[in-house]
């Protein structure tokens, strides 16, 4: 599977959002983190400016759900145009109904794992989603530093994938930079989540690349 980069838009310029969109037109996917002050500590924006974007934008959108309740929520995003929808596991008491009701509506399906939670207990769920995101920070914050104790998880998660033989990508999202992708690709992710990095630099574009080269690089 081909490295993807999917810069944050939470780190984009609002009130220069078509210019930020144009800014990342290289990258694969567009990262997209909804936050609802009750799973995570913060509040992003929801299906208004989903079905904006999704409109105008030439990339596909990768959803990040930080909420809770998201089987209420999730199949929403998927027949609005979701590319792919994850949900957080610690977030539902029945990941594989959730996984369902995604692929029903049409998307692929992806679960995230706080820094905290095992991915043992969900490996079982493998053949019923289409990404595992490891999150690198606490979810609800752009900017934070990238936690290399996720490290070992990661590598985990790579090998049940690779040993399933099944197509599941595996990404990253925190802290992701142009040094700390080359960790994250060596201990197996595939897909890479990165706002600040990427939004920060004088050319959005360049550093798209940088990160994508460095990753492709890192991995075995
Ligand atoms: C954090 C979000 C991330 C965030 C990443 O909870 O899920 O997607 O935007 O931002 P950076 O790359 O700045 O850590
Ligand atoms: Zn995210």
């Amino acid at each position: 599977m081909s490295v993807r980069i999917h810069p944050s838009i939470l780190a984009a310029d609002f009130a220069h959002l078509a210019d930020d969109l144009e800014r990342i037109r290289t990258a694969d996917l567009i990262h997209f983190d909804v936050m609802d002050y009750h799973f995570v500590p913060n509040l992003s924006f929801g299906m208004p400016l989903f079905e904006s974007i999704a409109a105008n934008s030439p990339l596909p959108l990768d959803v990040h759900l930080m909420i809770s309740d998201p089987l209420r929520w999730a199949p929403g995003y998927a027949e609005a145009g979701a590319e792919s929808v994850t949900f957080h596991a610690e977030a539902t008491e029945s990941p594989a109904q959730v996984a369902k009701a995604i692929r029903a509506a049409g998307a692929r399906v992806g679960l995230a794992l706080k820094p905290g939670t095992d991915v043992d207990d969900y490996l079982e769920l493998l053949p019923e989603i289409d990404m595992v995101l490891v999150m690198t920070v606490e979810p609800g914050f752009g900017g934070q530093a990238f936690m290399p104790e996720t490290m070992p998880k990661l590598a985990r998660l790579r090998e049940a994938v690779d040993a399933s033989g099944l197509e599941v990508r595996v990404q990253v999202d925190g802290g992701i930079d142009e040094r700390t992708i080359s960790i994250a690709a060596e201990n197996g992710a595939d897909t890479f989540v990165a706002g600040s990095s990427v939004f920060g630099a004088e050319s959005a574009a360049d550093q798209i690349a940088l990160l994508r080269e460095t990753a492709t690089a890192h991995r075995h």
